[in-house]
């Protein structure tokens, strides 16, 4: 065979495949992105760092002042020092760097199901073996420590959470976070936390992992909050033993991260405005919208997000959630089948609300009618 074996451990993401037959004028709430532009005082300072020559190679684990500059921002969880900060290339490298500098062939990492695309991947391209536990709706898509503890065996190296979560915009509150924590000391394992939506919060407050527990792999990304995918730049901290073989890998995996948006990035840390509260306002209202319209949905039923941008709606048609996804693709909208999740997510459709509250409105009004007419009499 031409290809490593490791090429076929891993599929296309479902997230993907739909793109690919949406019929023209449909409208996408199968994106997981702001549809706002970066702050401009961001813009205006990636293109002075562009002029002024930042162009070059930059050091490994980012700049220094960026990298103070993500410590106080944790500070007000940990007492986090800048050289145990490593800027990455998104949210992305910073996972595919923490798989590959701890996940040894055959080790088991608990990650959540329904859970985000990336993680069963990366854990596999590492040689490890994903072991799913269930974010159940009944029981508000929270893990369940008994599970846990029942999925734990003695190749169990690590476990991944997600919160505030993709797919399911649950929130961990503080008990949740400090019983996973206890969960994870207890059984010596290693928490990798992915909080790429810490800002994006409509109910209680963001709990940390960090600080929780010192094993703790702490992953971030200034792609949502500075509504900035393209320009890939994240962050990790994790304890200065492991950041010294994290170092290493992320060096052969991308040298150093990009170095004209660090500086870009620097001036929106550095000059807080009121551009994320706002940006939370919106999708606070447009959270308001879809839930309203997803309740007067025949056959679905959707559970309140209480962070990030999606509905996780599940329904009662007798359907396979591609199949669902596929129809209402069919009748104008673009989302993106739970399946694409996890096992777990069958059954349930992910909605981007990260979309204008027009788009929202008139994309709810095509699924409500391709609900009543297309789908007319098929709930089960
Ligand atoms: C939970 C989660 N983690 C990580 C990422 C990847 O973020 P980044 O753009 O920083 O690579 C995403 C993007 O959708 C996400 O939803």
């Amino acid at each position: 065979m031409m290809f490593a074996s490791r090429a076929g451990h891993v599929e296309v993401s479902g997230i993907r495949k739909m793109f690919e037959s949406a019929p023209p004028g449909a409208i996408n709430l199968g994106l997981g992105e702001p549809d706002l532009q970066p702050p401009p005082k961001v813009i205006e300072a990636l293109k002075k760092a562009i002029d002024s020559g930042m162009n070059k190679y930059g050091p490994t684990g980012g700049i220094p002042e960026l990298r103070q500059a993500v410590a106080e921002r944790l500070a007000r969880f940990a007492d986090v020092k800048p050289d145990t900060v490593l800027i990455t290339a998104g949210a992305t490298e910073a996972l595919c760097v923490t798989m590959q500098t701890l996940i040894d062939n055959g080790d088991e990492v608990l990650i959540p199901d329904p859970g985000f695309v990336l993680f069963g991947p990366q854990v596999r391209l590492a040689g490890g073996v994903p072991v799913t536990y269930s974010l159940a709706e009944d029981n508000g898509f929270i893990p369940g420590i008994d599970e846990l503890r029942a999925l734990v065996t003695h190749r169990t190296k690590a476990i991944i959470v997600n919160s505030p979560a993709n797919p399911t915009g649950a929130v961990f509150d503080r008990k949740t976070v400090q019983a996973i924590a206890d969960f994870a000391k207890e059984e010596g394992l290693i928490v990798i936390s992915d909080e790429v939506y810490d800002a994006i919060v409509y109910e209680g407050a963001h709990e940390s992992f960090l600080g929780k527990y010192e094993n703790t792999v702490y992953v971030n990304s200034f792609s949502k909050v500075f509504a900035m995918t393209g320009w890939r730049l994240g962050y990790l901290t994790a304890p200065p033993e492991m950041i010294k073989q994290m170092a290493k890998i992320h060096y052969y995996m991308v040298a150093c991260p990009p170095t004209p948006t660090q500086y870009a990035v620097l001036a929106g840390l550095r000059e807080p405005e009121d551009y994320v509260p706002k940006m939370v306002k919106e999708f606070g209202i447009r959270r308001e919208i879809i839930v309203k319209e997803l309740g007067k949905m025949p056959g679905f039923h959707c559970l309140k997000p209480k962070g990030a941008f999606y509905a996780f709606p599940t329904y009662d048609y007798d359907m396979a959630s591609e199949e669902m996804a596929m129809s209402l693709l069919s009748g104008g909208v673009i989302c993106t089948p739970g399946r694409a999740f996890g096992e777990q997510g069958e059954r349930h459709i992910r909605f981007s609300y990260a979309n204008s509250q027009d788009n929202i409105k008139k994309a709810m009004e095509r699924v409500r009618h391709h609900l009543e007419t297309a789908l007319k009499g098929k709930i089960k």
